[in-house]
């Protein structure tokens, strides 16, 4: 099912089919599964690990996780990436990670992002805000600048990164064809070029940032250079490639509920709920995979060492065991973050209360500014499935509808 491209558009249908066959959906090699339960027990579960991990994957499988040997070509999710490694090792990574990630340091980036936010608005209101793109101009700039300010990426570099970061993120998908594979493989190769050279001027110049402070570790904590590129490399991919489709994703839904979003324009305090509606309506990381490191059981399944079970958080997150009606986009639903959009367990999202806050000052910044904003256009969504968005979404604003309310 993971392979079917018509499945990119509209998986959800597929999720219901899969759901009707049981929690569990198995054949020889790997089973599924839509069920918010299973999902949450297998990724809190310490008898699975992930692809790369210590798990012995089966051969067939072996293309899902690890590609490529070479490493300079090593994606941001190939181990040793930290999304692909098991504990003890992934503890030791995180730990240094999660210190750019306190909940007091992500408050601190409150201000940044509103500034940011208020900037990219600026520049697309001087350009008269009438047809653009909002991915380009909006959706992909916000989180591209706060994640290379954490980074310590400067400016003239931002651009580049972001056209290689879009290549390579089909290397998410399995069974890529030969001439996708080639472009991801040299993305890969000028990221790893661009990312040795940053580490180097780092080293001779430290800021603030996340990559200095992980460049200036030393005794046990010390990273190789191999780790160093997969840690930086993936927080650098995280921030590039996936809040941008939880900007889009809630523009497109918005688009289609006009009456909600009125109601958020009257109750700003509701932003926070609404994105937590959008990541469970429309999660940007549909899927995910663990293997059995031991033999266990979960919902009366066996699972054998190296048996691999594909976890569709996206469709987990239409369980209608946990929520009423879930094919409904309702941005007041009370529970709307009992999603698994951003994964549990060991492994459960490092960045997701930044990506919370990204999204939140973004849309309230954005539907502020442009209260008219509206999909004028045929969105077209990214090539990729496992991350779910949109590659252009045309809008048109009238730049002085809102203005002319706020002055008036
Ligand atoms: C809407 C935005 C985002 C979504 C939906 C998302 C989703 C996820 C998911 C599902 C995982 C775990 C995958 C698994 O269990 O196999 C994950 C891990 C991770 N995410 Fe995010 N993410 C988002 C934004 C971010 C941002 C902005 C950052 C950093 C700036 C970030 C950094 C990470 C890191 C470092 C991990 C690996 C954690 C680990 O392996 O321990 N993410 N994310």
């Amino acid at each position: 099912m993971v392979m079917d491209p018509s499945l990119r558009a509209d998986p959800f249908a597929a999720y219901e089919e899969l759901r009707g066959r049981g929690v569990i959906s198995a054949n020889g090699l790997i089973s599924a599964s839509v069920d918010h339960a299973v999902c949450n027990e297998v990724l809190r579960n310490d008898a699975f690990g992930t692809a790369g991990g210590q798990g012995e994957l089966p051969k067939p499988l072996q293309w899902l996780h690890h590609k490529v040997i070479d490493p300079d070509t090593l994606g941001p999710v190939d181990p040793p990436s930290m999304l692909a490694v098991d504990p003890p090792l992934h503890t030791r990574y995180r730990k240094q990670v999660a210190r750019a990630f306190t909940a007091r340091k992500v408050g601190r980036m409150g201000d940044r992002v509103e500034d940011v936010a208020a900037a990219l608005l600026d520049d697309i209101a001087a350009a008269g805000a009438d047809d653009f793109d909002l991915i380009d101009r909006y959706a992909s700039q916000l989180p591209v600048t706060v994640i290379a300010d954490l980074l310590g990426v400067p400016e003239r570099d931002r651009g580049r990164l972001l056209e290689l970061g879009n290549e390579a993120a089909i290397t998410l998908d399995p069974g890529l064809t030969w001439p996708q594979f080639r472009q991801a493989e040299r993305a890969l190769r000028e990221m790893h070029t661009w990312f040795r050279g940053h580490v180097e001027s780092l080293i001779a110049n430290p800021g603030d940032d996340l990559i200095s402070q992980l460049v200036l570790l030393d005794g046990d904590d010390r990273l190789d250079p191999v780790e160093l590129h997969q840690v930086g490399l993936l927080v650098l991919a995280a921030g590039f490639e996936t809040t941008v489709n939880l900007i889009g994703n809630a523009v497109a839904l918005l688009d289609r509920h006009p009456d909600q979003l009125q109601w958020l324009l009257a109750h700003p305090d509701g932003w926070g709920n609404a994105v937590d509606e959008v990541l469970r309506h429309q999660s940007p990381v549909q899927l995910t995979l663990r293997i059995a490191l031991r033999d266990t059981e979960v919902a009366g399944k066996h699972f054998a060492p190296g048996h691999g079970i594909l976890l569709y958080l996206g469709g987990a997150n239409r369980d209608p065991a946990v929520f009423t009606d879930p094919d409904d986009f309702d941005v007041t639903r009370d529970n709307a973050d009992a999603h698994l959009a951003f994964s549990a367990g060991v492994h459960y999202c490092l960045g997701a209360s930044l990506a919370r806050l990204e999204a939140a000052v973004a849309l309230r910044a954005l539907y502020e500014r442009f209260g008219d904003l509206h999909v004028s256009g045929t969105p077209e969504r990214r090539p990729t499935r496992v991350l779910r968005g949109y590659e252009r979404l045309p809008v048109r604003a009238s730049v002085t509808s809102r203005e002319a309310v706020n002055s008036g």
